[in-house]
């Protein structure tokens, strides 16, 4: 396996909250470089099983040479069509730990950082068609705008959207590289990294449909677990936190949990404790750990 390909975030915490069941059947949606599953495989008795889930080719080269494990390329929004093909119909945990690894932000050929120079890429799944390169050189002015204050809460949307369609004019906008110096001119210096990492996290949602996929994986989450069986989520900024804390909560997106005539709400999960973070130490030791929050749901 790769040294450094992601150090897991909030390991032991995540998967002493996941297990239940020493012998029971686990899955890990976003493999990445395998820290959380090794940990799962390390909990679980000899008759447990976990599948993993990671939708970028890449993933495959840390898979886990263990009888208990199997490894999916695949997206987790296809979770319960994957899982009836191996045979599986409910499980007793579900952990993910949503976003990039650090091997997909440090590859600049992946072109996720705005710290080197590479194509406009983000695509998590590379075999996928809609890459940034069309996010940016083919979304309309209007398409940009909402993106980017949609998916980056980028404040002076309507001016980044517009120095790109000026800048298409000209040639297209081909690397990392490219777009930072698009969006240089129009920002003061000092707010300039945190403009360009929430520009850039905008178009990685739009180019892999980050908030779209969560939701449809947390429907199928909810249905594919036992009662009693557990949901782990890390997330890594507001839009996906939201998407959990609200689904948990009310058990849908949009609005509040159905009641019946006396008041009970229909709610399929209940919480299990409060928001966890990261403690300073780690957060010292690994940057990326920096902005996770961890939420667990039991099914009821
Ligand atoms: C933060 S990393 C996970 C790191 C992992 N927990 C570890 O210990 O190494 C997220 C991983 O999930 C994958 N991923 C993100 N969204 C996905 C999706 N919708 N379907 C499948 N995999 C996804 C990414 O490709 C990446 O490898």
């Amino acid at each position: 396996m790769e040294i450094n390909y992601h150090n897991p975030v909030l390991l032991n915490r995540s998967v002493s909250e996941l297990i239940t069941q020493k012998n029971g059947v686990y899955v890990d949606v976003t493999f990445g470089g395998g820290g959380h599953s090794k940990k799962i495989l390390k909990s679980l008795g000899v008759e447990g099983k976990l599948y993993a889930f990671d939708q970028d080719q890449d993933a495959q080269q840390n898979t886990l040479s263990d009888p208990r494990f199997e490894l999916i390329e695949a997206n987790f929004k296809d979770l319960k069509r994957y899982l009836k093909f191996h045979g599986v119909k409910e499980v007793d945990g579900i952990l993910a730990d949503f976003g990039v690894s650090s091997h997909q932000f440090d590859d600049e050929r992946r072109g996720f950082s705005t710290r080197f120079e590479g194509q406009l890429d983000m695509r998590m799944d590379q075999t996928s068609l809609l890459s940034a390169y069309e996010v940016v050189n083919t979304y309309s002015e209007q398409q940009l705008i909402s993106i980017l204050k949609l998916y980056g809460e980028v404040k002076g949307a309507h001016k980044i959207a517009s120095a790109i369609l000026d800048r298409r004019e000209k040639c297209s906008i081909d690397t990392t590289t490219d777009l930072n110096e698009v969006i240089k001119p129009l920002v003061p210096e000092r707010f300039l990294n945190k403009v360009l990492a929430q520009v850039f996290q905008a178009i990685r949602i739009e180019v892999n449909q980050e908030l779209e996929v969560i939701k449809l994986f947390l429907e199928q989450a909810v249905d594919i677990l036992k009662p009693g069986g557990r949901l782990v989520c890390i997330s890594y900024h507001s839009l996906e936190d939201r998407l959990v804390k609200r689904f948990v909560r009310e058990g849908v997106f949009e609005g509040y949990a159905e009641q019946d005539f006396f008041g009970n709400r229909f709610v399929p999960m209940k919480k299990i404790g409060g928001l966890v973070t990261p403690d300073e130490e780690e957060k010292k030791l690994n940057s990326r750990a920096r902005s996770a929050k961890l939420r667990t749901a039991e099914k009821i």
